[in-house]
């Protein structure tokens, strides 16, 4: 099989034995595929309109991710090029790190850590350290996709309630917001999803409450969280994403009660690797002409 494919520095080399085993040489460098067949792509790469209408010879946009909002989706359909993602191999991943991060924003893990190395422990105290409990409560999961049926499964082991708000079904999102005592954020980032939770809807939210934020980080006003967090309208925030990735907003990295997290959600070495090599199977029933299994447009 012919065909040239430009990879993105940084994909794991399983992408690369992949494509080697079906004769395709990779090409790993810049984002730039004018004359690529081929693009494997990372979430960092803006694929905007202008770069598809540059790139010719494309077959496919293969993006190492299960989220495609770095890609003009709308250009790619009307330019005829197809997009795929990686589904499903780094769910568990990304719900074991939600949880974490509910669990590590529930019970100050990330204060306790920093308590201790500074030399802060002198001592068991019976008011040191107090948080919220985890067990037994309620959390509403936004988003009733795969990752968010996967928290769903994890809270199910701590003997917690959970509801579900999602495009097509569950829970009014207020209604949501006002019972829950932990809300996990698992829709992709689109135009409607954009700034879904803001000031009115962290007004709707229990004092006591917690919010999770794994998916993309635009779709929390983290301004408006910033705010809420510092007048008590909620207790604590656990975040993976950023709404000006790899930015903070002013003040977020100030409070305590914020558990913050370099965008890991799929980084464990196996997921990432199986990511990588799904990207590259796209590619290569792409260029094979056949069907394309992850194929998003
Ligand atoms: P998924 O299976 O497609 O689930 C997305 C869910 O969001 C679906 O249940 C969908 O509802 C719902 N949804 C879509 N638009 C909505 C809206 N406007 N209002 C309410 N619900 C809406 O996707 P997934 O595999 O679980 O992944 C979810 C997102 O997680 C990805 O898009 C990505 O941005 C993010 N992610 C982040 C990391 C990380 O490293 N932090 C890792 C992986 C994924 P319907 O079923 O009703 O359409
Ligand atoms: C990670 O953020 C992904 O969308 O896979």
């Amino acid at each position: 099989m012919s065909g040239r494919v430009r990879v993105r520095p940084g994909v794991p080399a399983a992408a690369l034995g992949v494509l080697a085993e079906a004769g395709l040489a990779a090409d790993v460098g810049a984002l730039d595929a004018t004359d690529a067949d081929a693009l494997l792509c990372l979430l960092t790469d803006r694929i905007d309109a202008h770069f598809l209408e540059g790139a010719r010879h494309l077959r496919i946009v293969a993006n190492m991710a299960v989220g495609t909002d770095n890609i003009d989706l709308a250009a790619a359909a009307r330019l005829g090029i197809p997009v795929s993602n990686t589904p499903d191999v780094l769910t568990d991943a990304t719900a074991d790190l939600a949880f974490a991060l509910l669990l590590a924003a529930a019970r100050r893990l990330a204060w306790a850590d920093r308590y201790v190395r500074g030399g802060g422990f002198v001592g068991w105290n019976p008011e040191l350290g107090l948080g919220l409990d985890v067990t037994g409560r309620t959390l509403g999961v936004v988003g009733a996709g795969r990752i968010g049926k996967a928290v769903a499964e994890r809270a199910r082991g701590f003997r917690m309630e959970v509801l579900f708000h999602s495009r097509s079904g569950g829970l009014a999102l207020d209604l949501l917001l006002a019972r829950s005592d932990f809300v996990s954020l698992h829709v992709p980032l689109t135009p409607a999803t954009r700034h879904l939770i803001g000031a009115r809807e962290l007004a709707r939210m229990k004092p006591s409450a917690v919010l999770v934020n794994t998916a993309r980080g635009p779709i929390v006003d983290e301004a408006a969280l910033v705010q809420a967090l510092r007048v008590g309208q909620i207790a604590a925030a656990g975040l993976d994403v950023f709404e000006h990735e790899p930015a903070l907003a002013p003040g977020l990295r100030d409070l305590p009660q914020v558990v913050l997290a370099p965008h890991i959600g799929s980084a464990t070495i196996a997921t990432r690797a199986r990511m990588a090599e799904v990207a590259a199977q796209n590619i290569v029933a792409a260029l094979r002409g056949e069907p394309i299994p992850n194929r998003v447009i």
